[in-house]
């Protein structure tokens, strides 16, 4: 069978770039969607390409430096679109899904607890990193995730809910050091409802094994 294939794409933002003020600044989402996110797309395909020609000449080509930077970028596209859809400047997206509310309760307590732990394990990051949300396929539990770099080692189990962006290019221009007002001036603009769709969506089609 033919698959049909695709390079990867810089894909749409849900909003405007000036959507998120002031949380984050047009200035700072122009930087970091059209600058960062467009380079780990560009990057990725242009591994691709080399790889494709390197199978075409049936030449070597250096697999450690390549896989590693192949998956980096490739972590990186993946990322930033959910992260981007982890946000929403709209007041109607800003309501909890009734079943994905009792799972986060199920599971941390209460939703207090849950952003509570989101915000310290975001804090705590040290050099670059993100914090996601994901639902373990093995265990079929919410749980938080620190990935270092972009780096999806444990992606294969686990599908990917929403994700906060806590390198320094993700915030800097804005805050500076003050990591603690990017954190806290996130959950105003947390996209609860599209998570909540993609919570309902994983875990019917889990549900089905
Ligand atoms: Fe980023």
């Amino acid at each position: 069978m033919n698959l049909q294939t695709t390079n990867y794409q810089l894909s749409s933002l849900p909003y405007q770039l000036s959507s998120l003020e002031p949380f984050i600044s047009e200035k700072l989402l122009t930087l970091h969607y059209q600058k960062h996110h467009q380079s780990y797309v560009d990057n990725a395909n242009k591994l691709l390409e080399q790889l494709a020609a390197a199978r075409q000449a049936g030449e070597a080509v250096n697999y450690r430096d390549t896989y590693q930077a192949l998956t980096f970028n490739v972590g990186g596209v993946v990322l930033h679109d959910l992260f981007w859809n982890s946000m929403s400047p709209a007041e109607e997206d800003h309501a909890l899904d009734v079943s994905f509310k009792e799972a986060l309760e199920q599971e941390f307590g209460s939703i207090d607890r849950f952003k509570d732990e989101f915000t310290q394990t975001a804090l705590a990051v040290q050099g670059s990193a993100w914090v996601v949300l994901a639902l373990c396929k093995q265990t079929k539990r919410l749980m938080l995730m620190q990935v270092k770099d972009h780096s999806l080692y444990v992606y294969p189990g686990c599908e990917l809910l929403m994700a906060l962006d806590m390198w320094e290019h993700a915030f800097y221009l804005d805050y500076q050091t003050d990591k603690k007002g990017y954190v806290e001036r996130f959950w105003s603009y947390v996209n609860w409802n599209g998570i909540g769709e993609r919570f309902e969506k994983v875990s019917a089609k889990e549900a089905q094994g």
